[in-house]
């Protein structure tokens, strides 16, 4: 939780923005998985000022982009689920009954409400988590990329805090599809704000080896950026990332190869660190008091890797088996597996374990 920073101006638009630098030593970390999304919904800036006042050490963006190529903050790249989309345009949809965020216009993406994620249940809206903000209470609106991070930084200022981003490219090879280069806008962003080097408090995330692959060795030396980069972990199974052949048709990426001996080794030649599902690291169900670690942790240091597990939630029926509570969880993560940071939903709850450690 330690932050030193020196404050380094940003030479974009014409805006006096501090961006911290990363600490030598950072300790273990807080990440506010979507904000502070157990109390606010997702990715609404309310929900990441909240996560920003809880002490956190970094803020999760999950990034998409629209028809005319702006990048907007939120988790899927389908608007049905989190806004009244359905209702304002009807007849939007794709085959597969979606609503695509990149089908629509920033100014029509703004125009939405945005809510809690829900489901339909026999034509029902039913809150994901239902312990949670109401749905559709309040007002709360999708915002851009940019608009967060001038937010984070200006509270950077107005407090003297040095709070960084950890931003996510959401599904490129969907992008790449539409005929859009997602991970070059959101560099492009990333620059002008001041968000360079590995001394820059950022972390880039992305589930897209390939991609990332790509960042590493093209787009970031052709701009003169050299970031930090994580490589996000998935099972094969959850379609997570998809990879088109010559004839458009979409297959699953295999990701067995992450889980295979010296993987840790092949990611830390374009990464700096992996977010792996909790279970990876600590297997489940398990038995309370006796939690399995794998060897993930271990082999991801040796290899001189961060590991970011996520996703870290106390909701009901989120609580594994072989943790007591939600405190104990994270304090089996963070103490016992010798994770070196956390994504929550509940960040205030991550920081007051890491405090109560001391580090
Ligand atoms: O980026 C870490 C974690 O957020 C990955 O899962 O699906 O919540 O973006 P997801
Ligand atoms: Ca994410």
């Amino acid at each position: 939780m330690k932050s030193f920073a020196i404050p380094l101006l940003a030479l974009s638009l014409g805006a006096a923005l501090s961006v911290p630098a990363l600490a030598a030593d950072e300790g273990k970390i807080v990440i506010a998985h979507r904000g502070a999304s157990g109390y606010l919904p997702e990715h609404t800036l309310a929900s990441k000022a909240l996560a920003y006042g809880m002490g956190v050490d970094y803020l999760e963006q999950d990034l998409v982009m629209t028809k005319d190529d702006q990048l907007v903050v939120m988790h899927d790249h389908f608007l049905d689920g989190i806004t009244d989309v359905a209702t304002r345009f009807p007849g939007r949809a794709r085959a597969d009954g979606r609503y695509y965020v990149v089908d629509f216009t920033l100014a029509e993406v703004r125009s939405l409400r945005m809510t809690e994620p829900f489901q339909l249940v026999d034509g029902k809206q039913v809150p994901v988590y239902p312990a949670r903000f109401p749905l559709w209470q309040s007002d709360f609106r999708i915002h851009t990329f940019q608009e967060e991070i001038e937010m984070i930084q200006g509270l950077n200022k107005s407090t003297g805090k040095h709070i960084g981003i950890y931003p996510e490219i959401k599904a490129p090879w969907l992008f790449r599809h539409e005929g859009k280069d997602i991970s070059k806008a959101v560099l492009t962003v990333l620059k002008q704000y001041g968000y360079t080097s590995k001394e820059s408090k950022i972390y880039l995330q992305s589930f897209d080896a390939d991609e990332l692959k790509r960042i590493d060795t093209e787009l970031m030396p052709a701009m003169g950026m050299d970031l930090k980069l994580v490589q996000l972990m998935a099972e094969t199974d959850w379609h997570e990332t998809m990879v088109y052949d010559a004839k458009g048709q979409a297959t699953p990426y295999d990701y067995d190869w992450m889980f295979k001996p010296g993987a840790m080794k092949t990611i830390a030649s374009y990464a700096e660190g992996i977010g792996p599902w909790k279970p990876m690291v600590v297997t489940e169900p398990g038995t309370q008091g006796k939690p399995v670690i794998t060897a993930m942790v271990k082999e991801a240091h040796a290899a001189g890797l961060k590991v970011h597990p996520y996703t870290f939630r106390q909701d009901e029926g989120q609580i594994p088996a072989y943790a007591k509570d939600f405190t104990d969880l994270l304090n089996i993560f963070l103490y016992q597996a010798d994770v070196d940071g956390v994504f929550s939903d509940f960040p205030d709850k991550a920081v007051e374990v890491i405090k109560a450690h001391g580090k």
